[in-house]
């Protein structure tokens, strides 16, 4: 059974992922519009795999006997200025999840919920994968600098993303 604190914790937790999900639908919609169809793309994988992290914390808090509170979303941003704003933004988007994955981990701790404990282990190394991959791609948008052929090649070459699922617990 899941304690109502960290019942309650997941449950933001669910509506964090589901954030997430929609500040990369908003990217997506920013890329399909800017002429960018490989970063679309990319943000559009990404946009599914934070549904299929939502989806496997509701899960949990099922498996455990719980009841996930279904909160509505976050109104994403929708302006930006470019690819480097875009990845930089995301790059944020994604340490602040991390620091709330933290926050939850620490609060299984306190209450001896092993359980949970092993459930977000899986998330904080997602969350070390997905940090790593935006900032390799901020590094190279850096390199490209305003370079209209190294933006269109970098567009094509995240185009080719492929969807990763959640692993299944
Ligand atoms: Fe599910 Fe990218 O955090």
């Amino acid at each position: 059974m899941l304690s109502d604190a960290i019942q309650h914790a997941l449950s933001e937790q669910i509506k964090r992922e589901f954030s997430s999900a929609y500040v990369y639908l908003a990217m997506t919609a920013y890329f399909e519009d800017t002429n960018f169809p490989g970063f679309a793309k990319w943000t559009r994988l990404q946009y599914e795999e934070e549904i299929s992290h939502g989806m496997r914390l509701f899960d949990f808090v099922h498996a455990r006997g719980g009841r996930a509170a279904v909160h509505g979303v976050d109104r994403p941003a929708s302006d930006f200025d470019g690819p480097l704003d875009v990845f930089t933004k995301a790059l944020a988007q994604e340490l602040s999840v991390t620091k709330s994955i933290y926050g939850l981990y620490e609060l299984a701790q306190e209450e001896k919920d092993y359980g949970t404990q092993i459930e977000l282990q899986w998330f904080i190394t997602e969350q070390i994968e997905e940090e790593k991959i935006f900032d390799e791609i901020i590094q190279t948008l850096n390199l490209a600098g305003d370079n209209r052929a190294a933006l269109l090649l970098l567009d094509r070459q995240l185009g080719e993303r492929k969807l990763e699922e959640a692993a299944p617990r």
